[in-house]
């Protein structure tokens, strides 16, 4: 017999005082705890309340094996043993073939019951314990199979805004914590940085200070039970949260040449205990992904930068040319995108639209000085010449190497000078013909120029005016006249509707501050 202690507790079911306490006993001397009931409905009653290991019971009749059924109502997988003195009536198979695990015949010996309960037993810790180990086994796949989705997601991931939130849901999901921070090292600063700790929006700490703190600076792993006994730990912070910082995992993210960028900090283990050594292997392979996905966002974030600053930089090259039309492009990008934003247009049109804005007048670069420095009316062929700016934007921009995304932005900024009813310039398309991101340009192009000092006369058809910007109501009137014949009516009206924001928007830089003010009050009463 092997060593396995019977902690073991056994039920016997059997009618007869008498060999119900002989069976007791026996059982008791095999090293079982012991309990002992005469009927069936007894047993029924006991099972519910109280939990056993193994079922004896005594059976007379055939009818008597639907105790075996009865009972597993309750306990499914309860072992059960059939004793029975009535040879007769039974065979082997009829008794297991009605569920029970085994069959005990009158008379019987101590060695024999003694050997089937071991047997029973062992069988049950044994189906026990792979039941454990499979469960172990699934809860390890499923681990697997979290962590390469969420590398997936988070490789996936290139916008930094996104990319922050995108690790704290997630960390805080597979790591089954209460909250995630994840801080960014600045090591010129000297600081760690977060945007979005969970329900913290913005927090930097000195390197050094705090657990987060302690990480960055000395790169190595704490693992916590109570962050309260730490020395380094900011109380104070919970205090104002009104939280209590209890178990904490934190380690450091490097990058592949081991450069210390990040600290991750899972906060409270749910379901009670400290964060174990399995915990700290899931989260070490996760930083490795939250490193690659950091520098991938960061690395993107640069070359975003730097094609914005260049684009820019040429954007304001070409208003430079003429004083009076310096930040021409950049006052047109930003009112495209207000017009863009009051229509309901997403984000990708926007990116067109704002380096469209910006580049539209491109083309002026190749425009002659004569021309583009001079003051007073053109006259047709210098008109000829001002207004090829538009091809020439056209060719200048394909030859400039844009992302999908922004690939249609030659054919918009070219398309600036379209007017809605087919008389523009420089392709004469007409209506939804011209791209909707044109029409926006076309109105804010206008406005700006209306708005703005220029070294030629304004005028309508009916009168000239001066030189200098022209009266807002004026403007305003213009836009709408203009909508149906020069604008599409949906652009001038959305123009009109977000005015006064344009307006506040350059309020005592571009406008004086009477200009937009007075026009505001006439806009408001309107
Ligand atoms: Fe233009
Ligand atoms: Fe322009």
């Amino acid at each position: 017999m092997d060593s396995m202690t019977n902690h073991e507790a056994v039920l016997v079911v059997d009618d007869d005082p008498q060999a119900s306490l002989m069976m007791t006993e026996l059982v008791i001397s095999c090293g079982f705890q012991c309990m002992a009931v005469n009927c069936k409905d007894a047993a029924m009653g006991i099972i519910e309340k109280q939990h056993f290991d193994i079922v004896i019971a005594d059976i007379e009749t055939m009818e008597s094996l639907h105790l075996i059924s009865d009972v597993r109502k309750i306990q499914s997988d309860i072992p059960f043993v059939v004793v029975t003195g009535y040879d007769d009536d039974f065979t082997y198979e009829s008794i297991i073939t009605a569920g029970a695990n085994d069959f005990i015949k009158k008379p019987f010996t101590t060695t024999e019951l003694n050997s089937k309960l071991y047997r029973i037993l062992k069988e049950r810790r044994l189906a026990f314990d792979n039941s454990q180990l499979l469960a172990k086994q699934i809860a390890s796949n499923k681990k697997i199979s979290n962590l390469l989705e969420i590398a997936l997601d988070l490789t996936a991931e290139v916008e930094f805004a996104n990319l922050f939130p995108l690790i704290i849901s997630r960390v805080t999901e597979i790591m089954n914590a209460e909250r995630t921070s994840l801080y960014l090292i600045d090591w010129d600063r000297n600081e760690i940085w977060t945007t979005v700790a969970e329900k913290i929006e913005y927090f930097s700490l000195p390197i050094g200070e705090g657990i987060s703190g302690f990480v960055a600076k000395t790169g190595e792993t704490v693992n916590t039970a109570d962050a309260w006994e730490l020395p380094y730990f900011k109380r104070e912070f919970d205090l104002q949260q009104n939280f209590r910082t209890k178990t904490v995992l934190c380690m450091p993210i490097n990058n592949r040449s081991g450069g210390r960028i990040a600290v991750i900090q899972v906060i409270n283990k749910q379901g009670g205990g400290v964060f174990n050594d399995d915990d700290e292997n899931l989260l070490k392979s996760l930083a490795s992904q939250m490193a690659i996905a950091i520098e991938n966002a960061q690395l993107i974030d640069e070359l975003k930068l730097s094609f914005e600053s260049s684009m820019r930089t040429l954007s304001a090259t070409v208003d430079a040319r003429h004083h009076l039309t310096a930040g021409h492009s950049e006052r047109v990008m930003e009112y495209s995108l207000m017009i863009a934003r009051s229509m309901g247009i997403g984000p990708e049109e926007r990116e067109l639209i704002k380096y469209a804005g910006l580049l539209h007048d491109i083309g002026k670069i190749g425009t002659k000085d004569a021309v583009l420095l001079k003051s007073g009316q053109f006259t047709a062929v210098e008109r000829m010449e001002m207004e090829l700016h538009a091809v020439r934007t056209k060719e200048i921009l394909d030859n400039f190497h844009f992302s999908k995304a922004l690939s249609q932005v030659p054919f918009i900024a070219s398309h600036h000078h379209e007017r809605f009813d087919g008389s523009g310039y420089p392709d004469r398309l007409r209506g939804e013909d011209i791209p909707l991101c044109a029409r926006i340009l076309a109105v804010a192009d206008v406005f700006d120029a209306l708005t703005s000092a220029r070294d030629y006369p304004k005028y309508t058809e009916t009168e000239t005016m001066s030189y200098d910007p022209m009266p807002l109501p004026k403007v305003l009137r213009i836009l709408e006249s203009g909508a149906g014949n020069q604008f599409d009516p949906a652009v001038a009206a959305a123009f009109l509707g977000c005015m006064a924001d344009v307006l506040l928007k350059y309020r005592g830089e571009h406008f004086p501050p009477a200009y937009v003010d007075e026009t505001i009050k006439i806009l408001r009463r309107a």
